[in-house]
Protein backbone atom coordinates (compact mmCIF):
# COMPACT_ATOMS: atom_id res chain seq x y z
CA UNK A 1 0.00 0.00 0.00
CA UNK A 2 1.14 3.31 -1.06
CA UNK A 3 2.40 5.57 1.94
CA UNK A 4 0.41 8.84 2.67
CA UNK A 5 1.94 11.72 2.54
CA UNK A 6 1.11 13.85 6.40
CA UNK A 7 1.65 17.35 7.16
CA UNK A 8 1.70 18.24 10.61
CA UNK A 9 0.83 21.67 12.27
CA UNK A 10 2.04 22.76 15.16
CA UNK A 11 2.23 25.70 17.75
CA UNK A 12 4.17 24.44 21.15
CA UNK A 13 5.88 21.59 22.31
CA UNK A 14 5.05 19.01 20.04
CA UNK A 15 4.53 15.66 22.29
CA UNK A 16 1.74 14.58 20.01
CA UNK A 17 4.17 15.08 16.58
CA UNK A 18 6.65 13.05 18.46
CA UNK A 19 3.94 10.48 19.33
CA UNK A 20 3.19 10.29 15.41
CA UNK A 21 7.12 10.60 14.51
CA UNK A 22 8.04 7.85 16.51
CA UNK A 23 4.58 5.39 15.56
CA UNK A 24 5.89 6.26 12.05
CA UNK A 25 9.34 4.76 12.93
CA UNK A 26 8.16 2.18 14.30
CA UNK A 27 6.49 0.68 11.04
CA UNK A 28 2.59 1.40 12.86
CA UNK A 29 1.73 3.99 10.31
CA UNK A 30 1.67 3.43 6.56
CA UNK A 31 2.39 7.71 6.22
CA UNK A 32 5.50 9.75 5.71
CA UNK A 33 5.64 13.18 7.43
CA UNK A 34 6.62 15.74 4.90
CA UNK A 35 6.36 18.96 6.62
CA UNK A 36 5.94 20.30 10.32
CA UNK A 37 4.85 23.99 10.40
CA UNK A 38 4.57 26.40 13.43
CA UNK A 39 3.06 29.58 14.25
CA UNK A 40 5.78 30.08 16.59
CA UNK A 41 9.20 30.21 15.77
CA UNK A 42 9.97 28.95 18.82
CA UNK A 43 8.16 25.68 19.22
CA UNK A 44 9.75 22.63 20.43
CA UNK A 45 7.92 20.67 17.71
CA UNK A 46 10.06 22.17 15.05
CA UNK A 47 13.27 21.04 16.95
CA UNK A 48 11.64 17.34 16.92
CA UNK A 49 11.28 17.56 13.35
CA UNK A 50 14.71 18.31 12.69
CA UNK A 51 15.95 15.90 14.96
CA UNK A 52 14.27 13.39 12.59
CA UNK A 53 15.15 14.96 9.33
CA UNK A 54 11.82 16.40 8.72
CA UNK A 55 11.38 19.91 6.92
CA UNK A 56 10.50 22.24 9.64
CA UNK A 57 8.65 25.54 8.38
CA UNK A 58 8.09 28.67 10.60
CA UNK A 59 5.25 30.84 9.23
CA UNK A 60 4.68 33.79 10.99
CA UNK A 61 1.00 35.45 10.72
CA UNK A 62 2.33 39.19 10.99
CA UNK A 63 4.65 38.85 7.79
CA UNK A 64 1.01 38.57 5.59
CA UNK A 65 -1.70 41.44 5.13
CA UNK A 66 -4.46 39.20 6.01
CA UNK A 67 -5.57 35.90 7.92
CA UNK A 68 -6.44 34.58 4.29
CA UNK A 69 -3.14 34.87 3.13
CA UNK A 70 -1.54 33.43 6.11
CA UNK A 71 -3.43 30.58 5.61
CA UNK A 72 -3.07 30.15 1.69
CA UNK A 73 0.49 30.49 2.54
CA UNK A 74 0.63 27.49 4.43
CA UNK A 75 -1.75 25.56 1.91
CA UNK A 76 1.27 26.52 -0.23
CA UNK A 77 4.39 24.69 1.28
CA UNK A 78 1.73 21.94 2.12
CA UNK A 79 0.86 21.24 -1.38
CA UNK A 80 4.55 21.89 -2.44
CA UNK A 81 5.29 18.74 -0.16
CA UNK A 82 2.30 17.10 -2.00
CA UNK A 83 0.65 16.88 1.71
CA UNK A 84 -2.38 14.54 1.58
CA UNK A 85 -3.53 14.52 4.83
CA UNK A 86 -2.78 17.31 7.83
CA UNK A 87 -3.02 16.76 11.65
CA UNK A 88 -2.88 19.36 13.91
CA UNK A 89 -1.08 18.62 16.80
CA UNK A 90 -1.62 21.42 19.20
CA UNK A 91 -1.94 24.34 16.37
CA UNK A 92 -3.21 26.91 18.13
CA UNK A 93 -4.80 28.96 15.32
CA UNK A 94 -8.52 28.49 13.46
CA UNK A 95 -8.21 27.33 9.91
CA UNK A 96 -9.95 29.35 7.06
CA UNK A 97 -12.64 28.34 5.21
CA UNK A 98 -10.41 28.15 2.07
CA UNK A 99 -7.89 25.83 3.99
CA UNK A 100 -10.85 23.34 4.95
CA UNK A 101 -12.12 23.42 1.88
CA UNK A 102 -9.27 22.25 0.26
CA UNK A 103 -8.50 19.63 2.58
CA UNK A 104 -11.91 18.57 2.52
CA UNK A 105 -11.99 15.59 4.75
CA UNK A 106 -8.57 15.54 5.22
CA UNK A 107 -7.34 17.42 8.25
CA UNK A 108 -7.25 15.62 11.67
CA UNK A 109 -7.28 17.50 15.24
CA UNK A 110 -6.84 16.22 18.63
CA UNK A 111 -8.59 17.92 21.57
CA UNK A 112 -7.86 17.44 25.25
CA UNK A 113 -11.33 16.63 26.06
CA UNK A 114 -14.91 14.52 25.69
CA UNK A 115 -16.16 16.59 23.26
CA UNK A 116 -18.70 17.81 22.74
CA UNK A 117 -18.07 18.65 26.68
CA UNK A 118 -15.21 21.59 26.91
CA UNK A 119 -14.27 22.31 23.94
CA UNK A 120 -14.90 25.18 21.18
CA UNK A 121 -13.47 28.97 21.37
CA UNK A 122 -11.42 29.61 23.96
CA UNK A 123 -10.79 26.24 24.91
CA UNK A 124 -7.29 25.29 24.71
CA UNK A 125 -3.92 24.09 26.68
CA UNK A 126 -4.49 24.30 30.60
CA UNK A 127 -7.62 26.05 30.38
CA UNK A 128 -9.77 22.77 29.51
CA UNK A 129 -8.23 21.37 32.27
CA UNK A 130 -9.25 23.53 34.59
CA UNK A 131 -12.47 24.14 33.34
CA UNK A 132 -12.23 20.28 34.03
CA UNK A 133 -11.80 20.15 37.22
CA UNK A 134 -13.39 23.55 38.35
CA UNK A 135 -16.82 21.52 36.87
CA UNK A 136 -16.41 18.75 39.05
CA UNK A 137 -16.96 16.47 36.18
CA UNK A 138 -15.42 12.60 36.85
CA UNK A 139 -14.78 12.12 33.66
CA UNK A 140 -12.71 13.62 31.26
CA UNK A 141 -10.62 12.32 27.86
CA UNK A 142 -9.75 13.19 24.61
CA UNK A 143 -10.96 13.21 20.87
CA UNK A 144 -9.56 12.71 17.92
CA UNK A 145 -11.74 14.22 14.87
CA UNK A 146 -12.29 15.75 11.65
CA UNK A 147 -11.99 18.92 11.20
CA UNK A 148 -14.97 20.99 9.75
CA UNK A 149 -15.99 24.41 10.04
CA UNK A 150 -16.84 24.62 13.28
CA UNK A 151 -14.82 24.71 16.37
CA UNK A 152 -13.88 21.27 17.72
CA UNK A 153 -17.62 20.12 15.73
CA UNK A 154 -15.91 18.20 13.08
CA UNK A 155 -17.19 13.94 12.74
CA UNK A 156 -14.92 12.30 15.64
CA UNK A 157 -13.16 9.58 15.06
CA UNK A 158 -11.67 8.22 18.51
CA UNK A 159 -12.37 9.52 21.90
CA UNK A 160 -10.81 7.57 24.94
CA UNK A 161 -11.50 8.32 28.89
CA UNK A 162 -9.52 9.00 31.74
CA UNK A 163 -10.86 9.21 35.64
CA UNK A 164 -10.62 12.44 37.32
CA UNK A 165 -9.43 11.98 40.50
CA UNK A 166 -10.08 14.12 43.67
CA UNK A 167 -6.51 14.98 44.10
CA UNK A 168 -6.18 15.79 40.36
CA UNK A 169 -5.39 19.59 39.34
CA UNK A 170 -5.13 20.72 35.91
CA UNK A 171 -1.71 19.92 35.42
CA UNK A 172 -2.07 16.19 36.87
CA UNK A 173 -5.12 15.84 34.53
CA UNK A 174 -3.22 17.60 31.64
CA UNK A 175 -0.34 15.23 32.03
CA UNK A 176 -3.02 11.82 32.50
CA UNK A 177 -4.79 12.53 28.91
CA UNK A 178 -1.71 13.94 27.50
CA UNK A 179 -0.84 9.87 27.80
CA UNK A 180 -4.21 8.93 26.19
CA UNK A 181 -3.81 11.49 23.47
CA UNK A 182 -0.56 9.96 22.61
CA UNK A 183 -2.08 6.59 21.68
CA UNK A 184 -5.17 8.16 20.13
CA UNK A 185 -3.90 10.31 18.00
CA UNK A 186 -1.33 7.89 15.90
CA UNK A 187 -4.16 5.24 15.99
CA UNK A 188 -6.49 7.52 14.33
CA UNK A 189 -3.71 8.57 11.54
CA UNK A 190 -2.63 4.56 11.22
CA UNK A 191 -6.70 3.99 10.46
CA UNK A 192 -6.45 6.92 7.89
CA UNK A 193 -3.60 6.11 6.34
CA UNK A 194 -4.80 2.33 5.75
CA UNK A 195 -8.14 3.76 4.23
CA UNK A 196 -10.32 2.55 6.76
CA UNK A 197 -12.15 5.52 7.69
CA UNK A 198 -15.69 6.10 6.34
CA UNK A 199 -17.63 8.99 7.54
CA UNK A 200 -21.41 9.03 7.29
CA UNK A 201 -22.79 12.47 8.42
CA UNK A 202 -21.72 12.92 11.56
CA UNK A 203 -20.50 9.64 12.30
CA UNK A 204 -16.86 8.13 10.88
CA UNK A 205 -17.15 3.95 11.05
CA UNK A 206 -13.54 2.23 10.98
CA UNK A 207 -13.72 -0.49 8.43
CA UNK A 208 -12.10 -4.04 9.45
C1 LIG B 1 -2.50 18.84 23.40
O1 LIG B 1 -3.15 18.77 24.64
C2 LIG B 1 -3.54 18.85 22.31
O2 LIG B 1 -4.66 18.10 22.59
C3 LIG B 1 -3.91 20.30 22.26
O3 LIG B 1 -2.71 21.00 22.48
C4 LIG B 1 -1.80 20.16 23.22
C5 LIG B 1 -0.55 20.06 22.42
O4 LIG B 1 0.48 19.41 23.08
N1 LIG B 1 -4.64 20.59 21.05
P1 LIG B 1 1.81 19.04 22.31
O5 LIG B 1 2.34 20.30 21.63
O6 LIG B 1 1.49 17.97 21.31
O7 LIG B 1 2.76 18.55 23.36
Amino acid sequence: MPQVNIGVLISGSGTNLQSLIDNIEKGNIKGTIKVVISNRRDAYGLERAKKHGIDAVYIRQKDFESFEDFNKAIIDVLKAHEVELVVLAGYLKILTPQFIEEYKNRIINIHPSLIPAFCGKGYYGIRVHEEVINYGVKISGATVHFVDEGADTGPIIIQEAVEVAEEDTAESLQAKVLKIEHKILPLAVKYYCEGRLQIEGRRVLIKE
